[in-house]
């Protein structure tokens, strides 16, 4: 049985140190589903501060990282100095960085192997976009991003990655997937990895949803056998976030 997994990704926000104390505060009294893993994903500003302040519960997560160690490549971190600070996870891959800073899928799995190696554990973002969904390529634009990473990691570092599943049409819009969207991609997801990586990954890996979850559509989504949680962007941010956590009670 694969753990229920919920991050939550709070992007570039918030802006000011007092918005954030006050989320943290709410989870850090909220009654949460003691078998759901939770990440929060903060900027790097915050991650210490976080990781300090946050109940044992709470595990934190970097937004993103480079591949190297340390040397002359300004204005980045690298997975052993998120190890140092006793960071554990890192998102990789995430569509705003695909899109915005141009990350293609051999850099993002040239990361993920370097983070893995460097014994982070990975959150690995892939999705479709909205042209590609409606010309029937969901599956094939998956598989290519993902095949990048197989094509770099032993079977063994599978251990160490949950892939989300997000949707670009999904992510900021209010327009979730539907249940059995979600369900039919993450299964896709779950025999390719069988194939191309080995049935034992498949069966193990958490695939989780990411893109417009909230409250309100979560319970319905993590009834899907394919789901094993979300990643969280705008909702993390709110006490609904506590209700995602707890979707499967
Ligand atoms: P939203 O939940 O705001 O749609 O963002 C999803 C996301 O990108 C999580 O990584």
């Amino acid at each position: 049985p694969r753990q229920f997994f919920v991050g939550g990704n709070f992007k570039m926000n918030p802006i000011s140190r007092g918005q954030k104390e006050s989320i943290i505060s709410v989870l850090n009294s909220a009654d949460l589903d003691s078998t759901t893993e939770i990440v929060i994903a903060p900027p790097s500003l915050y991650l210490i501060p976080l990781k300090d302040t946050v109940r044992s519960e709470l595990q934190v997560s970097a937004q993103n990282c480079y591949f190297k160690d340390s040397g002359a490549f300004t204005g980045e971190i690298s997975p052993a100095q998120l190890v140092d600070a006793g960071i554990p996870y890192v998102i990789l891959g995430h569509s705003e960085r695909r899109t915005l800073f141009h990350e293609t899928s051999e850099f993002v799995a040239q990361k993920t192997k370097a983070a893995l190696n460097a014994t982070l554990k990975v959150i690995l973002c892939v999705g479709e976009t909205l042209p590609e969904r409606e010309t029937g390529q969901t599956a094939v634009v998956v598989q290519k991003q993902l095949q990048a990473v197989v094509d770099v990691l032993q079977e063994s570092d599978w251990g160490g990655v949950v892939i989300a599943y997000e949707p670009v049409w999904a992510i900021g819009t209010g327009k979730v997937a539907t249940s059995a969207q979600a369900q039919e991609a993450h299964l896709d997801i779950r025999t390719f990895l069988s194939q191309a990586v080995s049935p034992a990954v498949a069966e193990n890996t958490r695939i989780i949803y990411g893109g417009s979850v909230t409250a309100a559509n979560c319970k319905e989504l993590s009834t899907q056998p394919d789901v094993d949680g979300f990643l969280v962007g705008g909702a993390s941010l709110k006490p609904e976030f506590v209700n995602i956590i707890n979707a499967r009670r």
